[in-house]
C-alpha cells in the first residue's frame, strides 16, 4: 500500500468511525445539530430549554404540551423558533427531531416514552421514566431493539463533588463504610396536583436524587425496608383549589448494600427547609458518608453541590474541599446524553443506575404496604466514577 493508498483509507476508515457513531442522525441531519423536541412546557422546562439552547451540538425543533398555549408562550419566551404542538401524536407525525426530552406530569412518562421510542427516537426522560421497574425496563428492551438511547434523570453522578466523594471511598480514606444518610425535602410544589396523585409523591420527585446519589457511591442496594406516610392529607393547588394527597408526602427508605453498608433516604413535601433549597448556604448539609476512619457531608443538595466538609483526623476540625462546580448545573442531563449521541462518548448518567432507584422507589412502597423487606434484583455498571 502506498502512502496515498494508506491516507486514503485511513481518511475512510475515520469517516465510517464517525458515521457509526452519529448512528442515524448523521445521515438525516444536514446541519450536523441534534434535533430536540421538548415535551411538556411547565415549570421545569425554565430551566431545560435555556440549557438545551446553550448547547451548540443542540437544536430545539419542536415544543409540545397539552396546554397548548405553554408551548407557544416557551416558544417566544426563549426565542426557541420551534414548532409547537398539542400533543405528541402531532409531534411525532411533524418536523423530523432525534431525540425527546420528557419533562411532563410524572404519571405520563412511561407512555410517551414509549411512543417516541416506537417512532424511532431517542429519550432523556425526566425522572421517573416509567411508573414501574417492569414498565422502565421493557422501555429499555425496546430502545436496545430499536438501537435507540434512554436515558432517566436525575444527573447528580455528573457533579465534581460526586466524583470528589466517590473518589475518597475508592481510595479508603474514610476506611470502611459503614452507613450513609440523605434528605431532601420542602413544603412541596403547589403548581401541579401531579406530584400528590397516584405514583407521584416525594420520593419520584425529590428522594430520587438521593438514592441515585446514595447508590451510585456505595453500590447497588440488595434490599429495601421502608416507611411512608401522608401527613397533609389536602393540598391547595393554584387554579385547581384543594385536592386529596394520595401519594406518600413523607418517606424514610433503608437500603442494604454490599459489605454490611447501609444507608438511609428521607424526603418529604412537609419539610421546613428554606435555607437548604437555595444550597447557597455553605454548612448545611444533605448527604453524610460515614467509615471507621473518616466521615463526610455534602454540602448544599446533591442536584446542587457546593463542597465537601471532610473529616478524617482526630485532631483537626473538618475541612470544606471540592467547592468547584466546574460548570456542573442538574439540568445538564439532557444535553450531556444529547451530545454524548454525536460524540459517542459515553456519558456518566446511566439508564440502568435510573431504573434501579426506580426499583427502590417501588419496593418502597410495596414494603410501606406489606411491613416486610422488599428484595431487589437489578444493577448498574458500579463504580459510576471510574
Ligand atoms: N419544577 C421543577 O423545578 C423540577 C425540577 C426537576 C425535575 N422536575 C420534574 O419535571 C417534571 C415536570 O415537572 P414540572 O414541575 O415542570 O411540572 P408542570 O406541571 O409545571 O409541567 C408539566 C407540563 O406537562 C404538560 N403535560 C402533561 N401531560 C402532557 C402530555 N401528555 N403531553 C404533553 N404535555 C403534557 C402539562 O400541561 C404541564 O405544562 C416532573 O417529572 C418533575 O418531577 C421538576
Amino acid at each position: 500500500m502506498n502512502r496515498q493508498e494508506f491516507l486514503q483509507s485511513t481518511a475512510m476508515a475515520g469517516a465510517a468511525v464517525l458515521l457509526s457513531s452519529l448512528e442515524s442522525w448523521a445521515t438525516t441531519t444536514p446541519d450536523k445539530k441534534l434535533r430536540v423536541a421538548v415535551i411538556g412546557c411547565g415549570s421545569v422546562s425554565n430551566r431545560y430549554i435555556p440549557q438545551l439552547l446553550s448547547s451548540k451540538m443542540i437544536e430545539v425543533v419542536s415544543l409540545c404540551d397539552i396546554k397548548p398555549e405553554r408551548a407557544v408562550a416557551q416558544n417566544k419566551q426563549y426565542n426557541v423558533n420551534a414548532k409547537t404542538y398539542a400533543n405528541i401524536d402531532e409531534m411525532l407525525k411533524g418536523v423530523p427531531f432525534d431525540m425527546m426530552v420528557t419533562l411532563t406530569d410524572m404519571q405520563i412518562h412511561g407512555a410517551l416514552n414509549k411512543k417516541a421510542l416506537m417512532a424511532g427516537k431517542h429519550v432523556w426522560s425526566e425522572k421517573p421514566m416509567a411508573n414501574t421497574y417492569a414498565e422502565g425496563k421493557a422501555l429499555l428492551d425496546l430502545a436496545k431493539s430499536k438501537k435507540l438511547r434512554l436515558w432517566g434523570a436525575p444527573a447528580v453522578v455528573n457533579s465534581p463533588q460526586f466524583a470528589f466523594m466517590s473518589k475518597q471511598i475508592q481510595e479508603g480514606k474514610l476506611g470502611r463504610i459503614a452507613s450513609a444518610h440523605g434528605q431532601y425535602g420542602h413544603t412541596g410544589p403547589t403548581w401541579s396536583s401531579f406530584f400528590y396523585e397516584k405514583d407521584g409523591g416525594s420520593m419520584p420527585d425529590l428522594g430520587v436524587y438521593n438514592m441515585a446519589t446514595l447508590t451510585g457511591l456505595l453500590g447497588p442496594a440488595r434490599s429495601v425496608m421502608a416507611m411512608t406516610s401522608i401527613v397533609n392529607p389536602e393540598r391547595t393547588i393554584d387554579g385547581k383549589g384543594k385536592i386529596k394527597v394520595v401519594a406518600e408526602d413523607n418517606a424514610h427508605i433503608l437500603l442494604q448494600h454490599d459489605k454490611g453498608v447501609i444507608s438511609h433516604v428521607m424526603c418529604g413535601f412537609c419539610y421546613f427547609d428554606p435555607h437548604g433549597h437555595e444550597a447557597g448556604n455553605q454548612t448545611l448539609h444533605s448527604i453524610q458518608i460515614y467509615g471507621d476512619y473518616g466521615n463526610m457531608r455534602l454540602i448544599g443538595y446533591d442536584w446542587e453541590t457546593n463542597g465537601v466538609m471532610l473529616d478524617t483526623d482526630w485532631e483537626k476540625p473538618p475541612v470544606l474541599v471540592s467547592t468547584d462546580k466546574g460548570g456542573y448545573v442538574w439540568q445538564e442531563g439532557a444535553n450531556v446524553v444529547g451530545e454524548s449521541i454525536l460524540t459517542g462518548i459515553e456519558p456518566k448518567i446511566n439508564v440502568e443506575h435510573a431504573l434501579h432507584v426506580l426499583e427502590i422507589i417501588e419496593a418502597a412502597r410495596k414494603s410501606q404496604a406489606t411491613g416486610q423487606r422488599i428484595k431487589l434484583k437489578s444493577k448498574f455498571p458500579f463504580p459510576v466514577i471510574k
